[in-house]
C-alpha cells in the first residue's frame, strides 16, 4: 500500500522530496537517483537547489525515465537537454554520471538493452521520481504497457503528442516514437516517489493509488511495490 502523502502546495512536496533525497545523497555519496521530465518534478529540482548546497553532489548519478527517438540531443526539447538544463547545471552534478536513453536512429535497436545493462552496472535506481499522465502514465508507458516491460522504444498516442505540442513550435515537431524505462524497469528502483498537482491528475492519481491493478491503467502498477510514497496537493487528491 503507498503511503499518501497530501502537502499544500507544490513547494512543500518540492521540498519533503528535495529532504528525502538529501538524505540518501548524505547517507551514499554515490546514490542512484531515477529523474523524470514534464512540469511536476520542477519544485523537488528547485528545492533541491538549497537541500543539497553543502552536500557534496559530484559522485551522484541519475537516470532519466525516457527520451524522444530520433531528436537531436541538442534540441531544446530532448529530455537530454531537459535535464541538463533543470537539473545536471542547477545542481553542479557531474555530466558524465547522468544517462539519458539513447534516442538515436542509428542503434536503437539495442538502446534499451544498452539502457538496462547501465542501470544494473549502476546496481540499480535507489530513489525513482515519477510524474503521472492524465491517462495514466508514468515514463512513456502508455495504456496497454506490460508491467514486465523493460526499456524499449513506444508510438505515442496522440494525446501524448498534443499534450507536449506545447514545448515545440507545431504538434508535427513533436516526435512520433520515444524511448522509455519500461514498467517493470521502474518497480525495479528501491523506492518510487510519484508526484502530482491540480485537479486534473485526481483522476489518475485515484486509480493508480486504489483502482484495479492493470495495464490499463500503468501507474496502477506502483501498488505491487513495496515502497511507494505518492506526494500530491489537495486537488490532486480529491477522488481518494
Ligand atoms: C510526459 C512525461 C512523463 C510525465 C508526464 C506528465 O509525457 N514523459 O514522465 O509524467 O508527461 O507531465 P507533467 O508533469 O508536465 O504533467
Amino acid at each position: 500500500m503507498a503511503e499518501v502523502v497530501i502537502v499544500a502546495d507544490r513547494e512543500a512536496a518540492g521540498r519533503l522530496v528535495a529532504d528525502e533525497i538529501a538524505g540518501l545523497v548524505r547517507a551514499n555519496p554515490q546514490a542512484v537517483l531515477g529523474l523524470a521530465t514534464g512540469s511536476t518534478p520542477l519544485p523537488v529540482y528547485e528545492a533541491l537547489r538549497t537541500a543539497l548546497a553543502d552536500v557534496d553532489v559530484s559522485q551522484v548519478r541519475g537516470f532519466a525515465l525516457d527520451e524522444y527517438v530520433g531528436i537531436d540531443p541538442a534540441h531544446h526539447e530532448s529530455y537530454r537537454s531537459v535535464i541538463t538544463r533543470e537539473v545536471v547545471e542547477p545542481l553542479g552534478l557531474t555530466p558524465q554520471n547522468i544517462n539519458v536513453p539513447s534516442g538515436a536512429v542509428d542503434g536503437i535497436e539495442h538502446a534499451g538493452a544498452d539502457y538496462e545493462a547501465k542501470i544494473d552496472a549502476a546496481g540499480g535506481i535507489d530513489l525513482q521520481i515519477l510524474g503521472i499522465g492524465t491517462d495514466g502514465h508514468i515514463g512513456f508507458n502508455e495504456p496497454g504497457s506490460s508491467f514486465a516491460s523493460r526499456t524499449r522504444v513506444k508510438t505515442l498516442t496522440e494525446q501524448t503528442r498534443s499534450d507536449n505540442a506545447r514545448f515545440f513550435a507545431s504538434k508535427d515537431e513533436v516526435p512520433m516514437h520515444c524511448i522509455t524505462q519500461g514498467l517493470g524497469t521502474i518497480l525495479r528502483a528501491r523506492h518510487l516517489v510519484l508526484l502530482a498537482f491540480g485537479e486534473g491528475k485526481a483522476d489518475a492519481v485515484a486509480a493508480a493509488v486504489e483502482g484495479a491493478v492493470s495495464a490499463s491503467m500503468p501507474a496502477s502498477a506502483i501498488q505491487l511495490h513495496e515502497h511507494v510514497t505518492v506526494v500530491v496537493d489537495e486537488a490532486a487528491a480529491s477522488k481518494l
